[in-house]
């Protein structure tokens, strides 16, 4: 990864061609899910293949489910273990939430339970999967809007699921800004509470806010000035690591993309300069 630049972009079928051939658009690399490129044939393979010469690429998937109460699908894991290693992708992150139970897919990131019981169950199937996988497996802090059951608290679920599994952790920004929102808690505060050390990427994003209580996190907007400030916070308390901006919806203009990853290697070069980026 090239040293001067952290900030990457997710690679979408929309603007595959776009962002391979842009002259505006310069990400570091590209994010990807390994679901919807798994498999691939004829014209999708080659745009991935001519996206995989020219930019590293990190995972982010999508079907996981490592909380689920459901058996793990152990085929699945090791079809991502060989695009993996097809790819020389380091870094596969999940989400630390279930989207599939008595077999279906509920195409939604559902909140686990906080509680112990949550905690020892995924922590064994963390720990497959990071057999399979031969590298820690990345996972995410999620947006919320209700605790289900909770017994703990969200960042007493994040640590011991991260210390127990020796998982690492993907901070998203944007998340940790919507939950601290939605839930009435100070965003720095519950920063210093999360295991920082483990952090091996980050997530930015943009919001929508709702109502006068509620922020819905949509990927569909540019990122707000208060979450490029907790993300100037943020980045100094964890080592250089992958900076990825997610836009799933409303895509802008290229030119308007690149001024967020623009702004945010401006805020990391004051941060990490002389120091090594992880991926
Ligand atoms: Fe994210």
């Amino acid at each position: 990864m090239n040293n001067n630049q952290y900030t990457g972009l997710g690679f979408r079928k929309d603007f595959a061609e776009d962002l391979i051939t842009s002259e505006v658009l310069k990400p570091s690399f590209i994010e990807m899910a390994p679901e919807n490129w798994i498999g691939m044939g004829g014209y999708w393979k080659k745009q991935l293949d001519k996206a995989a010469e020219k930019f590293p690429i990190t995972c982010h998937g999508l079907s996981l489910s490592i909380g689920s109460p459901d058996e793990l699908d152990v085929e699945f894991v090791k079809q991502v273990k060989k695009f993996l290693k097809q790819y020389n992708v380091k870094i596969y992150s999940e989400h630390l939430s279930y989207s599939k139970c008595d077999n279906a897919h509920l195409y939604d990131l559902l909140p686990i339970p906080f509680r112990k019981d949550a905690v020892k169950h995924i922590v064994e199937r963390i720990k497959t999967v990071q057999d399979i996988l031969e590298q820690p497996l990345v996972l995410e802090n999620v947006s919320y809007y209700t605790p289900v059951a909770a017994e703990m608290k969200e960042h007493e679920f994040i640590s011991a699921i991260v210390n127990e599994s020796g998982c690492n952790m993907l901070l998203d920004i944007n998340n940790v800004y919507v939950n601290s929102f939605n839930h009435k808690y100070d965003t720095k505060e519950f920063l210093h509470k999360l295991p920082l050390d483990k952090v091996a990427y980050i997530h930015m994003a943009g919001h929508e806010q709702v109502s006068d209580t509620l922020i819905i996190d949509t990927h569909g907007q540019a990122v707000i000035d208060p979450v490029f400030e907790l993300f100037e916070y943020a980045i100094d308390l964890v080592k250089p690591v992958p900076v990825l901006l997610e836009r799933d919806f409303n895509i802008p203009e290229l030119s308007e993309l690149q001024g967020e990853l623009t702004r945010m290697d401006n805020i990391i070069s004051k941060k990490w300069q002389n120091k090594h980026v992880a991926a």
